[in-house]
């Protein structure tokens, strides 16, 4: 959601600060702003918009100080301006603090703090807690923040400095990420390593309820009240990943990493020809035991979790239960002791998701998730898990995790599939096979692709609407297009299955409207195509996107793109390549900033 980073050390704070909001911006990007603590004296600098701004209101002249907290942020409390932008001062002016996450007992604490003399100048919670933090300071900025947060209900990763304890950081977390990074030079606070990497690569992932002193000598842990210890480790992902390396977005070099990301995936859940998901997985009995298994997940990852609920029936023979995070996390009657909830999410910090996972722990359900990142609150909280292995993604738009999490499922399934004996070894080593082409395969039509797409773009980008159809796993994949194509275009984009067109939505379809139809699933190739007749004979500007040569589809196809043939359950991996890159060219034709729509932020933790 938004970006934190702060820091202590020996070399001055602007500079590590500003580089890692920098790299933070994709969290959260409506406003920004850092404070450093100077001789005694809190420097605060805060603006609306994109880092930049903030930026140019520091060029005049760097802020000195070696501790400092900076933030990035995306607006919950209050709209975006520069009131509302963090750090948040206390009304003494001695207390600076940057905060994610949400304080939901605020306005009971404010009007507590307004009754005792406090005024407030934004409309944030985080303005309550740095007060709170005022009210509470007896000389110990630690036992200060301790006591704030023992008033607070909500979620909080804090990074708090005080003007009358100028070598001393502290840092706090509930529920929403915070690390700390050690380095030779001083130790950093960030709600996400991104920020982290071009300094070091030792992390600490922090726990719910630590509340950590950072000092000139080093940083000490408690949760509450007693010292803790906690692990450093070394975090896989280096610093030139999470740069564009020479492409002009996040998003187009995170396109065309997904042949190497999916490589990756397959090198660590692939062993000896066949799948090996060792401790991620569950034994035939326990699988066989499970009365109920659900998928669930949020957005692009519910897209992977639909397509990944068809490859686990194909392994087992019996329902398995689809459900948005956000709904699943109120609504679980049937979710037991004997369940098993499967949960999918790219940042592992999306709130919905990690709800599920808490409410079916709480069931006392088993929970696998598929993440992305190491240490992320969702893949410390699950029972077991899988790692997707796509390396960071920083844009917004979903690209590379996306096939990674379909990838991931495909080969859960396969295990799945084969401890219960519906799959053969030698069926699943077949399809393991199959899998392992596909990198190659994406490769080769990418460049294919490319001319391709970008004219297709070019007649789309002039439209203000857009429908995508689809059958089965096509309807499935036609959704993901959908929703990348509206999240950075901004074009109003409706998937739909094919043949509910006739109920109602073809009356929308007129002279000249795009509709994009995929057709990869063999069984459902004529019964496709006569839906593609039905818009054209309408006026629709026809796209089609298959893997079939069939004459009729030219016939009917005002533009179609072919891509290669693999099993139809597999081809959602493939088919969501062109449309990735078509949603990515007719952002761009739009001027669109393609890795920071509006409106979004990469991490969702809030409801
Ligand atoms: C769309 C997109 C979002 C995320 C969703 C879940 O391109 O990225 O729809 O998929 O917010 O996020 P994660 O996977 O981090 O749980």
């Amino acid at each position: 959601m938004c970006g934190i980073v702060a820091y202590n050390g020996s070399i001055a704070a602007q500079e590590p600060i500003l580089h890692g909001l920098e790299r933070l911006e994709y969290r959260g990007y409506d406003s920004a702003g850092v404070a450093i603590q100077k001789d005694g004296k809190l420097q605060v600098e805060r603006a609306k918009g994109r880092l930049h701004a903030l930026v140019e209101r520091l060029s005049d002249g760097p802020m000195e100080g070696t501790v400092g907290i900076g933030h990035t942020r995306w607006a919950t409390h209050g709209e975006p301006n520069v009131a509302n932008a963090h750090p948040q001062v206390s009304n003494d002016g001695n207390f600076a603090l940057v905060h994610n996450g949400i304080i939901e007992n605020f306005q009971t604490l404010k009007n507590a703090l307004i009754s005792e003399g406090y005024s407030f100048q934004s409309d944030t919670d985080t303005e309550v807690a740095v007060n709170l933090i005022q009210k509470y300071y007896d000389g110990n900025l630690k036992e200060a923040v301790a006591r704030a947060t023992g008033d607070i209900r909500g979620t909080y990763a804090f990074a708090a400095l005080s003007a009358h304890e100028p070598d001393t950081l502290v840092v706090a977390r509930m529920d929403s990420p915070l690390i700390l990074g050690v380095s030779e030079d001083g130790v950093f606070a960030a709600s996400d390593v991104a920020a982290l990497l071009d300094y070091t690569k030792k992390v600490i992932y922090l726990e719910d309820g630590d509340l950590v002193t950072i000092g000139a000598q080093g940083y000490t842990i408690e949760n509450q009240g007693e010292v803790v210890e906690r692990e450093v480790v070394d975090v896989p992902w280096d610093a030139t990943q999470a740069t564009k390396e020479g492409y002009d977005h996040f998003m187009i070099k995170e396109i065309h990493e997904q042949p190497k990301a999916l490589r990756d995936s397959l090198i660590r859940k692939v062993s000896g020809g066949t799948v090996d998901l060792s401790d991620s997985s569950y034994t035939r009995e326990e699988i066989l035991a499970f009365d109920r298994i659900y998928m669930s997940a949020c957005g692009t990852a519910f897209h992977a979790a639909e397509v990944g609920k068809r490859a686990l029936e194909d392994a087992l023979g019996r329902e398995v239960q689809a459900e948005v995070a956000s709904e699943l996390r109120y609504y679980m009657p049937f979710i037991t002791e004997k369940s098993l909830v499967i949960v999918i999410s790219q940042s592992g910090e999306t709130g919905d998701t990690l709800a599920v996972v808490k409410e079916a722990q709480k069931r006392g359900a088993q929970v696998l998730a598929v993440t992305n990142v190491v240490g992320s609150s969702i893949d410390r909280a699950s029972d077991k898990v899988i790692h997707c292995d796509a390396g960071p993604e920083i844009s917004v738009a979903s690209t590379k995790a996306y096939s990674t999490q379909l990838l991931s499922l495909f080969l859960l399934a396969l295990d799945f599939g084969e401890k219960v004996g519906r799959y053969s070894p030698e069926e699943v080593r077949a399809r393991v096979k199959e899998l392992s082409e596909i990198p190659d395969t994406i490769e080769k039509m990418l460049e294919k692709t490319i001319p391709e797409v970008d004219a297709i773009a070019e007649k789309i980008s002039k439209k203000d609407s857009i429908f995508y159809l689809g059958r089965g796993l096509d309807y499935l994949s036609a959704k993901e297009g959908a929703l990348k194509l509206k999240e950075i275009s901004y074009i109003h984009a409706n998937a739909l299955p094919s043949g509910e067109l006739k109920h109602g939505t073809i009356a929308l379809i007129e002279e000249g409207l795009p509709v994009v139809t995929i057709i990869t699933q063999s069984e459902l190739v004529e019964k496709s195509i006569s839906n593609v007749k039905e818009v054209k004979a309408r006026g629709a500007h026809t796209i089609v996107l298959t893997n079939d040569e069939a004459p009729e589809v030219d016939s009917v196809a005002d533009d179609k793109i072919l891509i290669p043939k693999t099993s139809d359950l597999y081809a959602p991996l493939i088919s969501v390549l062109p449309q990735q890159l078509l949603a990515y060219k007719t952002s761009v034709l739009l001027g669109n900033d393609v890795d920071k729509p509006r409106n979004l932020a990469k991490s969702v933790t809030v409801e």
